[in-house]
């Protein structure tokens, strides 16, 4: 049995893609697996913690014993994450679609003589950015993931100052690296303390290791 480190302890997981629909049968989407933020859901059940994950399309299972709120667009995401505050510590897994379409088509788009249609894409709100800069309800310790494919670290730095969240751990998701639904993660944790390089490790063993730093920063106060 494993070391309840977590017990007492409310943590809130975004974890999947969103869907952005085009019509009714028609969506954008990407090809996050959910497998990461499913196995930190998983750890933090594990280690004790009341888990809520907040699930966009993902290829994976629910975890056992995991709150699961399963969501398509990422206006969905963040309504369901904004209702299941406060908690301890929230940790933005999730891929989330960067736009969505302006004004999606309550019917089937038809494909006829008009040509091909435009899609107008406007952006969707950054769900991360605005739970670390929530006035009442920012949770004690918010983590942001970046998945990027050049300057890695660079950009993570970056984006944990934009952002205003606490760590921000990065990996390269280059398909040379099949991470991108794989069962491998590279990871590096950003935080204001700097960066660490954590070695090459299955997303069960990342998602341990991360539980394990979340329980020594949440301490043992206040339990
Ligand atoms: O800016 P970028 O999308 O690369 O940032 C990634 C981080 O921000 C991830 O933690 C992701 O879950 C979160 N995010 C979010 N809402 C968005 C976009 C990204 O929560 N609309």
């Amino acid at each position: 049995p494993q070391q309840q480190i977590l017990k007492g302890r409310r943590v809130l997981v975004t974890s999947g893609p969103t869907h952005e629909p085009i019509d009714p049968v028609r969506f954008i989407a990407n090809r996050s697996s959910g497998k990461q933020g499913h196995a930190i859901a998983a750890a933090a059940r594990a280690a004790g913690a009341e888990v809520v994950l907040v699930s966009g399309p993902a290829e994976v299972a629910d975890p056992q014993g995991v709150r699961t709120l399963h969501v398509e667009s990422a206006r969905d995401m963040m309504a369901a994450v904004e209702e299941n505050l406060p908690v301890d510590c929230a940790i933005f897994a999730a891929a989330v679609a960067d736009w969505r379409v302006a004004d999606a088509s309550d019917q089937k788009i038809k494909k006829d003589a008009g040509g091909a249609p435009t899609l107008h894409l406007v952006e969707n709100p950054d769900i991360l950015a605005s739970i670390a800069r929530h006035h009442t309800l920012r949770p004690r310790l918010v983590v942001g993931f970046a998945a990027e494919t050049e300057q890695v670290v660079a950009h993570a730095k970056a984006k944990r100052e934009r952002k205003g969240c606490d760590w921000i751990v990065a990996n390269d998701v280059s398909p040379a690296t099949g991470i991108m639904g794989g069962d491998l993660n590279t990871v590096h944790l950003v935080s204001a303390a700097g960066v660490e390089d954590w070695p090459s490790a299955s997303k069960a063993e990342v998602a341990r290791r991360l539980v394990a730093r979340i329980a020594a920063a949440l301490g043992e106060a206040g339990r």
